[in-house]
Parts: structure tokens; sequence; C-alpha cells
């Protein structure tokens, strides 16, 4: 066996280097093609009915105004209420011939089960799940005073992404799967890391701090339309504003850079720290 591994070592890499260089030209051109088939051929999702959780605020809210105006049925989830009211009232307006608010808490499995099963039943069917509710927190390590407190965010973030990718994997073509990774997305949640780490700062002038820091934010439109478009597509990625994925790139194939990268920006030249 072990000179098995010995052999592959030496010449495996070369031969899928090899292998890549020659496949990829015709492989980019076909997948060219298909997207450009698929956008022309986009799913129209009138009448479809749509579950999003998170749509209270940010980008949920946005996505459901999105699907609002292609003349989807909605199914908000979210803890608080009256916001959901407040976003299915603006559906309404924008064109969804029905929304329905559920409040429930994701962190809590029986209240998933419960808000899927009640949705389900309401309106017969099920063809999207937006599954945007989440948390997070932009601050450095030494601030966290015990491991619980970073605990759900790691569970929430890349152990989510893995999770799709091997369920888009089991599913193969019977259930599409878009993964969204956004860049810095003006929000509620934006906002409340400039609270943590600014004090008083409003959120306009968090988003123009931020931007004086050379790290562009998007609006939170502009983020669920291209949600909406890319999903509609059937892509399996999608990275908004996309020249994020240019970090994705650096990351792959000079990690030292990127980390140096990374580390001048919000360590050495933190505006994080600025609050002293
Ligand atoms: N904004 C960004 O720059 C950015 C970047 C990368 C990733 N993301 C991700 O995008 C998603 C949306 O974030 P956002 O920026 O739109 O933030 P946001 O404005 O704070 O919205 C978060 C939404 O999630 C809901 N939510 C949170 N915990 C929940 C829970 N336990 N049960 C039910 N609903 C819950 C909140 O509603 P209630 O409080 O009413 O429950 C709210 O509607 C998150 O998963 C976030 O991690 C955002």
């Amino acid at each position: 066996m072990d000179l098995l591994h010995k052999f592959l070592n030496i010449v495996l890499l070369p031969i899928t280097l090899t292998v890549l260089l020659l496949f990829m030209p015709p492989f980019l051109f076909l997948k060219f093609l298909w997207s450009l088939k698929r956008s022309i051929y986009r799913e129209n999702v009138a009448a479809k009915v749509i579950l999003i959780t998170g749509a209270s605020s940010g980008i949920g809210e946005y996505v459901a105004y999105e699907y609002a105006k292609r003349g989807a049925r909605l199914a908000l989830v979210a803890r608080r209420e009256d916001r959901l009211q407040a976003v299915a009232d603006r559906a309404r307006k924008l064109g969804s011939p029905e929304v329905v608010v559920v409040r429930a808490d994701v962190s809590k499995v029986e209240e998933c089960k419960q808000f899927v099963n009640e949705i389900v039943n309401y309106f017969g069917r099920l063809d999207h799940l937006v599954n945007n509710a989440g948390v997070s927190q932009i601050c450095l390590f030494e601030v966290f005073t015990q491991f619980s407190d970073i605990a759900s965010i790691m569970a929430s973030k890349a152990a989510l992404i893995s999770f799709f990718e091997t369920l888009r994997t089991e599913f193969g073509q019977d259930i599409g799967i878009t993964i969204v990774t956004p860049g810095i997305i003006e929000s509620e949640m934006i906002q409340r890391f400039s609270q943590q780490n600014k004090k008083e700062m409003t959120q306009g002038e968090f988003f123009s701090e931020v931007q004086a820091n050379w790290i562009p934010t998007e609006t939170t439109e502009g983020c669920a339309k291209a949600i909406l478009d890319s999903t509609c597509n059937g892509d399996m990625y999608l990275t908004e504003p996309s020249w994020m994925k240019a970090g994705f790139w650096v990351k792959t194939l000079c990690p030292e850079v990127f980390e140096w990268c990374v580390h001048s920006l919000f360590v050495i030249w933190p505006w994080t720290s600025k609050k002293d």
C-alpha cells in the first residue's frame, strides 16, 4: 500500500494538472453556453411557494421582495413577528399573491420541523427554501472569553457550506442547491458590528468607514436580486459582489499572500480597534 501511495504522490498531480489544462478550455466554453441557455430559460417562480428564514430584516427581507416582484407565494419566518408583518405587507404590494408569516426560532429543531410541516400543509407544496437566518460576529479571537460564545457561529458558517455541498452530491439533479457567499452587505447585522466595535456610530457612518478602508459594501437590494437571478439560473454557487471571487483564487493559489493581506487589513490596520 505504501508503494501505491508513493507512486500516486509522484504521478497523480502532474497527470491531473495536464488533464485539467487540456480539459479546461472546452469545459469553460461548454459551461458558458450552458449558463447562457439557463439565463434564457430561467426558472419562473410565479405562484411557486417560497419559504424564507430570517425574512424580518436584511438580505432575507429583500429576497422576499424580489420573489414578490416575480409573483411567488411566500412563507416568511423569523422571531420578530411585527417586523415580519411589515415585510409581508410590502411583499403583497409588490405582487406576491399570498404571504404567510410564521414566528419561529431556527436554532430550535422542533420549531423548524413544525413550521416546515405547517407551511407544506397550508400550501400543499414547497418549491424553494431560502435558508438565510443566521448570526455572525466580527472581532478578534482574543476578545472572546469563552468558546461557547463562538460555537454557534462556527456551526452556522463553514459547516453549512460543507453540509449543503454534501447534500447536493447526494441529491444529484433532483433538487437544486445554490450556495451564496455574500461580501459585506448593508444590513442590521453589519450595523450591530458597528455598535460593538465603534460604540455609537450610525449605520451610514459605519458603511462610510468601511468604504474608506477600501472594502466596498453592497446594497441589500442588489444582493437580493443577484441571489434570485442565480437561484433561478440553477447556479451551484454565487459570490456577491462577484469581484470577491478574486479572494478565493488568491487564497487557493497563494495562501501566504492572502493571509498577509487579511492580517494587514483586519489586524495591523484595524477599523475594529479605532474605538480606542
Ligand atoms: N450582511 C453581510 O454582510 C453578510 C455577509 C455574509 C453572510 N451573511 C449572512 O446572511 C444572512 C442574513 O444576514 P443579514 O446581513 O441580512 O443580517 P440581519 O439583517 O441581522 O438578518 C438576520 C435575519 O435572521 C433572523 N434570525 C437570526 N437568528 C434567528 C433565529 N434563531 N431564528 C429565526 N430567525 C433568526 C433575524 O430575524 P429575527 O431577529 O427577527 O429572528 C433576521 O431576519 C446571515 O446568515 C448572515 O450570516 C451576511
